[in-house]
């Protein structure tokens, strides 16, 4: 689906190259430092938002990133609800539809897969804005970006993916990124219910990189430049006795700051439930805030590169 460094539709992080990578990276900067020199780039064009799940910063940014570029926006919230899925059109029916009216789709859905799916039958481009528990190539872009522009460097760092590894498809597609760049080490700190999934480690130990699974968050805090912190996918579980023996067992917290290093950042790709304790907030190595504001600058370069 990349070709070079040509893009069609953006279904996995597998796809982009480091070229690609830097290229959206140096677009970006542009976009956030200099917003008023794209105004109008996409003048003409509709983007058209599908999402059968839950957003607010995948959607909203999105959405801004398209208006900040001069292009229009349509779709539909609760999908499944609210467009003729609910009378039992397939997504591919909807897809060739939309994909006439539209210059992009934008689909979120809760099933793996769905992106691909809809890819294989859009006569436009289409941009995964999560599948299930698959990826969510554009939350890893812009995770990226901030480790980029907070640490100042991607080679070498040393990053714990914390929390619902299973079904946390912002940390599946992280790691596929990460694993494109030099001298990475993980550390995957989860309980064995909710552990990372064999297909990641193979494609790690496969790109020769370095990795650690283990419950104990402390021990790892000293040791890392990155703590990316998820939410236990209350959704995702279909046993409540299931997600309630493991919700809550990980929690940032003031003293559990005073173990990071005083150069690493705290992530964590929103919502938080209580995972993060709201007294964290002041400290500068939050960098959450800031993380989900670069959706907006990366989501504005990938549009860009889509369709300019
Ligand atoms: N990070 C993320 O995907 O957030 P939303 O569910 O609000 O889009």
């Amino acid at each position: 689906m990349a070709v070079g460094s040509r893009l069609r539709h953006v279904v996995e992080s597998q796809q982009f190259s480091r070229a690609l990578l830097e290229e959206l990276f140096v677009r970006s900067e542009e976009m956030k430092r200099e917003p008023h020199h794209f105004i109008g780039r996409l003048a003409g064009q509709v983007m058209a938002a599908l999402f059968y799940e839950p957003s607010t910063r995948t959607r909203l940014s999105f959405e801004a990133a398209m208006l900040r570029l001069g292009g229009t926006t349509m779709g539909t919230d609760n999908a499944r609800e609210f467009s003729s899925a609910a009378k039992g059109e397939t997504l591919e029916d909807t897809i060739r539809i939309v994909s006439g009216y539209a210059d992009v789709i934008v689909v979120r859905h809760k099933e793996e897969g769905a992106a691909k799916r809809a890819a294989a039958v859009s006569a436009v481009p289409i941009i995964n804005a999560g599948d299930g528990p698959g990826q969510h190539p554009t939350q890893a872009l812009l995770d990226l970006y901030t480790i980029r522009d907070e640490l100042s460097k991607i080679d070498g760092v040393r990053v714990a993916m914390v929390g619902d590894l299973a079904n946390g498809r912002t940390v599946r597609s992280l790691t596929y990124l990460l694993s494109k760049f030099k001298d990475i080490k993980l550390w995957f700190v989860a309980p064995p219910q909710v552990a990372m999934g064999d297909d990641l480690k193979a494609h790690l130990d496969e790109h020769h990189v370095p990795w650690v699974e283990t419950e104990d968050l402390n021990a790892v805090l000293p040791d890392v430049d990155v703590v990316y912190m998820t939410r236990i996918q209350k959704e995702r579980f279909t046993d409540p006795e299931a997600y309630n023996a493991v919700k809550g067992v990980y929690r940032m917290d003031k003293a559990s700051m005073t173990l990071m290093r005083k150069y690493a950042i705290l992530m964590h790709p929103l919502p938080r439930v209580d995972e993060i304790a709201p007294e964290v907030d002041e400290d500068p190595r939050a960098a959450y805030f800031r993380q989900a504001r670069n959706g907006l600058h990366i989501r504005m370069a990938l549009l860009d590169k889509l369709l300019s």
